[in-house]
């Protein structure tokens, strides 16, 4: 039976440190508490729960986190009453450590995989027990955590999140990701399926596909089969109301035929690719485990392109890796001008505890990392500037998201993920519009909706307008 105070509403404030795959997991723990009546607040105020959903990837992600623990204990001796979980990565790797150096700051820590036991978690916390909880369990927590209410998936946009794919085995030296998300796991398809007919059916026009590596998916069918991320993309292809599909982060080594061939087979997956190759440097991906070379990877790069020649690239690179010369940051250089980038990410190397890297020699200094980090963003700056201004005079599909910041302005995304902003009524939210690209600017580019001369075809579009 549920006690009053068990179903009185209660306020639940989520910060999401990290990845996408933090941002999907907050939703999900979000759900978990939703049948309990906790509803979801953006006042930190307001909250009987506060959760930090936590990364783990660099130093001073995990740093926050502690830095955050201290600013919410201000926050409760100035009479504020609320609960503070751990969640995520650094729940995970350092979950005992932070009840230790956090003691009476904090009320439960829990990693990435116990999310599904949320209520339980709280309810001990709730009789007084400091809970930490870092096992991984062996029941699915997907199976255990509920659905979202289709009003709760509209707020949260047209393009939503779906993680099919979980940890890593790939072991590159600098990463913490094996040890914090544990070994590859892939959810069944029919699992998947279910969650995306959900998310559709409330609206959602957009997938993005999740895992740490998702193109190693290898989910299990209804009929035992093994299915691959080029075949599991063509069965949410054929869900009706969906108009996008997308998938990050991949492993050059997983770019298989057959997801290489979806690209060009399949209109719904998007021509943009997240395509991380860390270092252009063959000593350098070497001594990081990355078991690719960069020959291999710009190999990659070239049957991706016969298949799809229009496909966007994007990249993650580290500089001062421990060993990194000057010569090698150069060819990290050589390759970002030799792929052309659409977009990318760069990170200074970060020592991490546990993983090879930490107890390699030839750490490379600080001053060092910063110059190579300030000319690679130049670079890559340059690169995405120069993308945007190729697609100056093409018109594009473009998914119309939201309501752009001027008034009478709508926005939306490219097939390349590049953030468009038009002109055009509200109504358009949720459809996709040919426009032409006018101009280029350094975050954003700027379209005109392509009028069309029937009638008849302009109906047809609004006709597929989310209510
Ligand atoms: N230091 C710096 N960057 C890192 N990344 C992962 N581990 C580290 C580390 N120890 C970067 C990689 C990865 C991205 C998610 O974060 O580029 O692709
Ligand atoms: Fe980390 Fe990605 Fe390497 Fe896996 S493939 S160890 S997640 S960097």
């Amino acid at each position: 039976m549920t006690s009053p105070t068990e179903i009185r509403p209660k306020k639940l404030f989520i910060k999401t440190y990290g990845c996408q795959m933090n941002v999907y997991d907050s939703d999900r723990m979000a759900d978990a508490l939703a049948p309990r009546g906790y509803e979801p607040t953006q006042l930190i105020d307001d909250a009987d729960l506060v959760l930090l959903n936590t990364c783990h990837i660099r130093e001073k992600a995990s740093e926050k986190v502690f830095s955050e623990l201290g600013r919410l204990a201000e926050m409760r001796k100035d009479g504020k009453n609320f609960m503070v979980g751990v969640a995520g990565c650094v729940a995970q790797a350092e979950g005992e450590e932070i009840a230790r150096r956090a003691k009476g700051r904090v009320d439960l820590v829990f990693g990435p995989q116990s999310y599904h036991r949320l209520p339980d978690l709280i309810a001990r916390a709730n009789a007084g027990e400091i809970v930490v909880e870092t096992d991984f369990p062996a029941e699915d927590k997907f199976e255990h955590l509920p659905a979202a209410a289709k009003a709760v998936t509209l707020t949260r946009g047209l393009t939503a999140f779906l993680t099919v794919q979980e940890g890593c085995d790939k072991f590159c030296s600098f990463c913490v990701v094996p040890y914090t998300r544990g070994a590859e796991t892939s959810r069944p398809v029919e699992q998947i399926l279910a969650e995306a007919r959900n998310l559709v059916e409330a609206g959602v026009r957009e997938l993005t596909l999740l895992g740490q590596n998702v193109n190693a998916y290898h989910g299990v069918d209804a009929r035992g089969r093994s299915v691959g991320l080029g075949e599991l993309c063509a069965r949410l292809a054929e869900l009706d109301g969906l108009a996008r599909i997308r998938y990050t982060t991949s492993h050059p080594s997983d770019m298989t035929d057959e997801l290489i061939a979806a690209h060009r087979t399949n209109p719904k997956l998007m021509p943009y690719l997240h395509l991380p190759v860390q270092s252009g440097s063959d000593t350098i991906l070497k001594a990081m485990n990355r078991r690719h070379s960069r020959a291999d990877y710009l190999r990659i790069i070239e049957r991706i392109k016969s298949a799809r020649d229009d496909m966007a690239l994007s990249g993650d690179f580290i500089v001062g890796f421990p060993g990194e010369t000057d010569a090698d940051f150069d060819a990290t250089l050589s390759i970002v001008r030799e792929v052309g980038y659409a977009s990318a990410y760069t990170f200074k190397y970060s020592m991490r505890p546990g993983t090879p890297g930490f107890s390699m020699p030839d750490q490379v200094p600080e001053a060092v990392k910063t110059q190579r980090l300030a000319a690679l963003n130049d670079l890559i700056t340059a690169g995405m500037r120069d993308f945007g201004k190729s697609v100056v005079g093409r018109t594009l599909d473009v998914l119309i998201e939201k309501k752009g910041r001027m008034p009478g302005q709508i926005g939306g995304r490219s097939p390349y993920l590049q953030a468009v902003h038009m002109a055009g009524p509200e109504r358009l939210i949720g459809t996709v519009q040919p426009v032409t690209i006018i101009a280029a600017g350094n975050n954003s580019i700027e379209g005109k909706i392509v009028t069309r001369p029937e009638p008849k075809t302009a109906s047809v579009i609004e006709s597929q307008a989310v209510a």
